[in-house]
């Protein structure tokens, strides 16, 4: 059972949030006076009133040693349950009917065939298995099942590139508690590592992010496939080699399919640019904007909730803050009054006709090269000055653009991104008008 509590912690913690409110208070726009200790006194509960139990893990029912959710279904029923609660989350759109020039600068790749927003952790395996979206080898089973990590850290590295059917058939469950807490759930929480490459990449660097963040990190990052052995990898090492500029140089140098140095992820058929693709970088975009020393990942998408037993928990239902009071609550012990919703859609809403804006161009200089290149007037190497180009406006569009937070995790960073992106385009016009 989960420990029940509670009473007077609750005065306690409203002691504690006027306390931070005072502290707090102002500071936007002002001096920040807030450090990462404080963040246990923000919101109506708080990480000091979780009674964190630590209890032996129970018999693994999975095949292959994972403890899966049924498993600590006893010990741990709210949480269990709210994870299972991620199934409501089943809305999908089409981003190529929502931004149907994605067709036209995708082509040749997966995506310009299918291309839909995320939804719950729940439909991660019915989404794989669903896809139009080519996926020859295991490794696209790398986040969306604890069973693929386990098979990883059971057997090495050559299991990405088994076959996806053969693999697949050996799947058990969608994300669940082995991906972020290993078997150790039972250890007060502890959260575990257990995607081999995050440790690869980033080494002795993951001590310098929170837990919790890099837990998430494991998955919503941008990654590639290594050419030796189709590795899922981390194209970083660090902090400070996570931005857009520094993967996009780390990109350039290493080596692609072809044995040439420059990695891609497809060549663009009518252009023959060599195209990367990027993934959906919002442990990067937040790592480097305003929240990043303040809160993590958890603070914003896994609301702490009270049963009516008084045991205090983390929901592990993963919503957007903007869906959620408890969690919109939170946002005032630094934003005050402010009206949260408001004002992340203003500033989403900036962004998304950014996108649009830059989107549209890029399709344009897509058709532009494709037609030079038909046209036969330019050298070879006067095609690749305008491709190398092509290859970056793309790159730092896309890295703006699959964000899921739609520049609420970074607004700084979404609209550099976008003006990067602009300024190349504008240039690779210009050497084809020339
Ligand atoms: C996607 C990652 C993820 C999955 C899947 C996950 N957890 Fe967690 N879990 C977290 C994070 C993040 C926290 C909060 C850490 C913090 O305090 O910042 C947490 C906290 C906890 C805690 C500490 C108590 C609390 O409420 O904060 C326990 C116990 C726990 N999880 C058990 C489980 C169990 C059991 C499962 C499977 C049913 C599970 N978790 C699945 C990420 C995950
Ligand atoms: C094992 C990989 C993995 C980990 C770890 C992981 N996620 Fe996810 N997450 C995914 C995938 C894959 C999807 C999309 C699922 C689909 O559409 O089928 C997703 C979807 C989501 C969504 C829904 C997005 C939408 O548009 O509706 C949210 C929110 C989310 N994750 C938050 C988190 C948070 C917060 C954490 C850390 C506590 C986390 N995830 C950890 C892989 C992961
Ligand atoms: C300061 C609060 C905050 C923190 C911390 C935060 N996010 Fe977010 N996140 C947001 C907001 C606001 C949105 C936009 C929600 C919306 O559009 O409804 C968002 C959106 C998302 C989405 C898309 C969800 C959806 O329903 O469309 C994902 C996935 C996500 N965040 C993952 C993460 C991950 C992973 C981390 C840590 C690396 C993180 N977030 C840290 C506030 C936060
Ligand atoms: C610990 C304090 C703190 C909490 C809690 C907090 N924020 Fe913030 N937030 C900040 C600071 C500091 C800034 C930067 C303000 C500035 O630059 O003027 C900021 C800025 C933002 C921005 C603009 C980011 C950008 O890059 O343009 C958004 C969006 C945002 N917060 C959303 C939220 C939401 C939603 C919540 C609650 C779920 C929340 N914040 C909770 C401190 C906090």
């Amino acid at each position: 059972m989960e420990k029940r509590h509670l009473g007077l912690k609750i005065i306690i913690a409203a002691a504690v949030i006027i306390a931070a409110v005072a502290l707090i208070g102002g500071f936007i726009g002002g001096d920040l006076m807030y450090h990462l200790e404080n963040r246990d006194k923000i919101g109506p509960l708080t990480r000091s009133d979780i009674e964190y139990l630590n209890v032996a893990a129970p018999t693994a029912t999975s095949k292959d040693g994972t403890v899966n959710a049924a498993d600590w279904a006893e010990i741990y029923p709210y949480i269990v349950a709210t994870m299972g609660d991620n199934a409501k989350n089943s809305y999908v759109t089409s981003y190529l009917e929502e931004d149907p020039y994605l067709v036209n600068i995708y082509e040749g790749y997966g995506f310009a065939k299918d291309y839909g927003s995320a939804r719950g952790h729940e439909y991660t395996l019915e989404d794989v298995a669903a896809t139009e979206r080519p996926h020859p080898n295991a490794n696209c089973l790398t986040c969306k099942t604890p069973n693929f990590a386990k098979l990883v850290n059971d057997l090495g590295v050559s299991v990405y590139k088994m076959p996806f059917d053969e693999v697949m058939a050996m799947m058990e469950e969608n994300i669940s508690c082995y991906t972020c807490h290993g078997n150790e759930a039972g250890n007060a929480g502890k959260l575990v590592v257990t995607h081999s490459y995050v440790t690869k990449a980033l080494g002795d660097n993951v001590s310098t992010f929170d837990p919790a963040t890099v837990s998430c990190g494991q998955c919503h990052i941008e990654y590639y496939f290594t050419v030796e052995n189709a590795e899922t990898m981390m194209p970083y090492s660090s902090l400070e080699t996570m931005t857009p500029e520094a993967i996009l140089a780390y990109y350039d140098s290493i080596g692609n399919k072809d044995g040439g140095v420059g990695f891609y992820d497809w060549i663009q058929p009518g252009t023959g640019t060599p195209m990367l693709k990027a993934q959906h970088p919002e442990f990067e975009t937040f790592s480097h904007g305003k929240h990043a020393a303040l809160l993590n990942c958890a603070d914003c998408h896994m609301p702490m909730e009270m049963a009516e037993d008084g045991t205090v928990y983390h929901s592990h239902i993963l919503v957007s803050p903007l869906e959620n009071e408890t969690l919109l609550e939170s946002c005032a012990a630094c934003h005050q009054d402010t009206d949260m919703v408001t004002f992340v859609h203003r500033l989403q809403d900036r962004v998304t006709a950014r996108e649009t804006e830059v989107g549209n161009k890029l399709s344009d200089l897509k058709d532009a090269l494709t037609a030079a290149v038909e046209a036969g007037k330019l050298t070879e190497a006067e095609l690749d000055a305008v491709r190398k180009l092509h290859r970056e406006a793309q790159w730092f569009f896309d890295f703006c653009y699959v964000e899921n937070a739609e520049g609420a995790h970074n607004s700084e960073l979404a609209f550099r991104c976008l003006d990067t992106s602009e300024q190349k385009i504008d240039e690779a016009m210009a050497l084809l008008n020339a």
